[in-house]
């Protein structure tokens, strides 16, 4: 037998069983985003390394230790993109959009790459959803970020998630709680780990994000960041929480909350999920007013987050309800050859009215129909035989509880309508 090949460590295939659960987050992602005047936007899949160097920061896990950096045959220095903020912005500026609106609110959607170790809910080639919203310095622009990712939430039905938010300030207080921070690590450096160590001196928030364990031993007690910001940093922070809490959106404050890249002045968040495990973050991001400048753009506030796809197809697949999630199979089954026809046109009127059919013409005994039905999962079978021609009517069986009732024939969409809602299509 020749050699089997598999994919490379840390990528897996997206079978067509769950693709579905692809299909319904994207397309819910879109509409709602459309909601709040959102445009996607579509930036290459690679760009140069120093775009990420500059736009993240050097010293970062995923600069220093994640990215996959190559050279092409022009000699040029590339990097297959590990986030789609720092490319966005690349757009941002190379396209002018800043020049057409004073505000650009855009969203993104595909594949991120980073060489971090493998495990549940962490790959190496995954993919995000992000938005970003540039040129808008008010708080009520942070708040409408994370009520967005709320909402996105809760219509795709994720439960057990919690907002967790902090401020990690701006240019002006920025060194002063770097400077309380390392009066307070400091006392324990020598027992910190190599990167603690040479982030110490240039980079010390980076210090709160090490995942080394322990480090973080050594984190307790550590001075809140928040009594270290300047007025307007505080007031801004004050009037995010307050507008989200009017909301009634839950969250926790965590002044250890700094985040894994460096490009965040002001609020940070996380969405964390209880469904997750280890890996529980679904959703983060922030404001980071520096950003746009720094890549050679006009001085331009921005805030935005992104969320992993794979991890919200984790805890759909984990809801027990996730049937309803997804747009239910029906199952056509006529019995007996001559019916085919008929089925034929109702399946038609029925896939057009936005509901997924599976028409099966090559069986036509009741029993072989019911065992391919409860094979390909389907939510309701419609049986359609002699009896039911003669009469005009259609038997509808459902899959989750053997219940059976004849619907009139020229009634079966009305009677679809009000078993799932309207179709999905
Ligand atoms: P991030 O926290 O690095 O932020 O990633 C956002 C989300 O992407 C995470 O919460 C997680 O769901 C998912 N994710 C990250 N790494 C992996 C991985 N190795 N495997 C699976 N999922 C992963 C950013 O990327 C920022 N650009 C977010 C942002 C947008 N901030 C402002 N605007």
């Amino acid at each position: 037998m020749s050699q089997k090949y598999t994919v490379p460590r840390g990528t897996k295939d997206i079978l067509p069983s769950e693709i579905p659960f692809w299909h319904y987050i994207e397309s819910s992602s879109r509409s709602l985003f459309g909601l709040y005047n959102y445009q996607e936007i579509r930036t290459p899949i690679f760009e140069h390394t120093e775009l990420f160097e500059r736009g993240i920061g050097d010293a970062t896990d995923i600069v220093e230790k994640e990215m996959y950096t190559f050279t092409d045959k022009g000699n040029r220095r590339l990097t297959l993109r590990p986030e789609g903020t720092a490319p966005l912005v690349r757009a941002y500026v190379q396209n002018s959009i800043y020049a057409k609106s004073k505000v650009a609110k855009l969203y993104y959607c595909g594949p991120m790459f980073r060489y971090e170790r493998p495990q549940s809910g962490r790959y190496r080639q995954f993919h995000q959803i992000g938005v970003e919203c540039l040129g808008n310095a008010l708080p009520i622009a942070d708040a409408e970020v994370i009520a967005m990712g709320v909402h996105l939430f809760d219509e795709l039905g994720l439960s057990g998630l919690s907002v967790t938010i902090n401020s990690v300030g701006c240019a002006v207080c920025r060194p002063v709680i770097e400077e309380r921070l390392k009066q307070f690590i400091g006392m324990n450096l020598e027992n910190l780990c190599e990167d603690c160590n040479r982030r110490f001196d240039s980079r010390p928030l980076r210090i709160l994000d090490c995942k080394n364990v322990t480090c973080k031993t050594y984190m307790t007690g550590l001075p809140d960041i928040r009594n270290s910001l300047c007025h307007e940093c505080t007031d801004h922070f004050n009037y995010v929480v307050g507008y989200i809490d009017n909301l009634g959106i839950r969250f926790q404050i965590n002044p250890q909350l700094v985040r894994g890249l460096d490009y965040y002045t002001r609020t940070t968040f996380e969405i964390v999920s209880d469904q997750l495990g280890a890996q529980n973050a679904l959703c983060g991001g922030g404001r980071y007013d520096g950003l746009v400048s720094q890549l050679g753009g006009p001085a331009t506030p921005a805030v935005g987050f992104a969320f992993g796809i794979e991890r919200a197809v984790m805890i759909l697949q984990e809801l027990s309800d996730y049937h309803q999630k997804v747009n239910p199979l029906i199952y056509m089954a006529p019995v007996g050859f001559d019916q085919v026809a008929k089925c034929f046109l109702l399946v038609d009127r029925i896939r057009r009215a936005g509901y997924r059919v599976e028409l099966e013409a090559g069986k036509t005994d009741l029993k072989s129909h019911l065992k391919q039905a409860d094979k390909l999962d389907a939510r309701l079978v419609l049986i359609y035989g002699e009896t039911e021609a003669e009469q005009g009517n259609i038997l509808v069986r459902r899959m989750t509880d053997r219940t059976q009732e004849s619907v009139d024939f020229d009634a079966v969409l009305e009677f679809l309508l009000a078993e799932f809602g309207p179709g999905h299509g």
